[in-house]
């Protein structure tokens, strides 16, 4: 099979380094070797979540959303503050309703930011609020929130900040610590370069005893599993292969630092963007609520997504559809993973090619 780019929000294209390392030996998950393999992966996922220790990492075997339901149901006492623009909102707003936690609901439009002053009145009246809830970059859009100015809040407030940074660890600055930010989600398959099929959360120390009483489920309580990863075990068996490509992912991402990531992912969108323009093409969002990672795009004047997504596919190339009532007017792509300025370059001939209706 043909190697595709990968310009969807992951799963990304990953070093040749990090694909070898799935053909490490098989191992038992009960023996010294995975506890070894086991506390470096926690160790790298707290140097590059840039935190100390007052902080500690849990691995889980599942997608994002196994740790954003494990952070859900570990971390909220009574009720939630939701604040959501996008669909990875209404992901969280979903699994606090099947738990049958009490909540409340601050709703944006895809292509805004919250107002804060209506998150502090919020907090004001409903003091029972325990926990404020939000996604850091919405991958519906790409866009940024204010995950800054939501912590600030959350300090003044005395209330615990859950952020979903599944699309922002990696390609964006989340500074935990300075945030305020108690319990932070991540992934293995977007920025930081590795296989789906774990994730895992960012936890301050002082929230383990609420999530030791939190048990309201078996496989994804948070306060269980990191009493495990303490003695170097995990309760249920684990992805071992692709626990072993994280591991190698993060030393990649650690070679090149955080910022140096960052900073790469930031050329690479900003390249797109100003190739996507010259173009006479339109961006969704105004470019200071403009992640680093994912860049939603109106379509071209007559073409359709899928005629755009089919032509791409041909010619080695994943992109990706607008949701929602954006799917029939935009599409997105995205610059994470193993991918270089040739690739973006190549894709934004590709773009004018299509556009002209030439064959390419
Ligand atoms: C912001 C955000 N949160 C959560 C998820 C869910 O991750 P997964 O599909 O790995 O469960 C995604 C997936 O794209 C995401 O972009």
């Amino acid at each position: 099979m043909q190697r595709m780019i990968l310009l969807n929000p992951g799963p990304v294209n990953v070093t040749e380094r990090v694909k070898m390392a799935w053909n490490r030996p098989e191992i038992c998950h009960r023996e010294s070797e995975f506890t070894e393999l086991l506390n470096k992966i926690r160790k790298k996922l707290k140097v590059i979540s840039d935190v100390d220790d007052q902080y500690s990492v849990v691995v889980l075997t599942g997608s994002g959303t196994a740790s954003l339901e494990a952070a859900i149901t570990s971390t909220i006492r009574k009720k939630a503050l939701l604040i959501k623009n996008g669909v990875y909102g209404d992901r969280f707003e979903e699994i606090i309703s099947t738990y049958n936690i009490e909540k409340s609901v601050l709703e944006y439009p895809w292509t805004e930011q919250p107002d804060i002053s209506e998150v502090e009145k919020k907090l004001i009246d409903e003091p029972d609020i325990d926990t404020i809830v939000m996604v850091h970059i919405e991958t519906t859009t790409g866009l940024v929130n204010p995950i800054d100015r939501v912590g600030e809040l959350s300090r003044r407030y005395q209330k615990v900040f859950l952020v979903d940074s599944v699309t922002g660890i990696g390609s964006e600055y989340v500074n935990i610590m300075k945030n305020n930010i108690g319990v932070c989600i991540g992934t293995s398959n977007k920025s930081i370069q590795s296989f789906p099929g774990v994730s895992f959360v960012v936890i301050k120390k002082d929230l383990l005893n609420i999530m030791k009483e939190n048990k309201r489920t078996v496989y994804l309580n948070l306060y269980m599993n990191y009493e495990f990863q303490e003695r170097g075990q995990c309760p249920f068996t684990p992805a071992l292969q692709t626990l072993y490509a994280l591991d190698v992912a993060l030393d990649e991402l650690i070679e090149e630092k955080v910022e140096g990531r960052i900073e790469r992912y930031k050329g690479l969108a900003n390249y797109l963007r100003q190739g996507v323009k010259r173009l006479g093409l339109r961006l969704l969002l105004s470019p200071e609520y403009q992640s680093n990672s994912v860049t939603s795009i109106f379509l071209p004047h007559g073409i359709t997504y899928e005629y755009l997504h089919d032509r791409f596919k041909e010619n080695g190339f994943i992109i990706y559809n607008g949701l929602g009532n954006l799917n029939k007017n935009t599409f997105r792509v995205c610059n994470m993973g193993d991918i270089t300025k040739k690739d973006i370059q190549r894709f934004l001939e590709l773009l004018e090619t299509f556009i002209k209706g030439k064959k390419v």
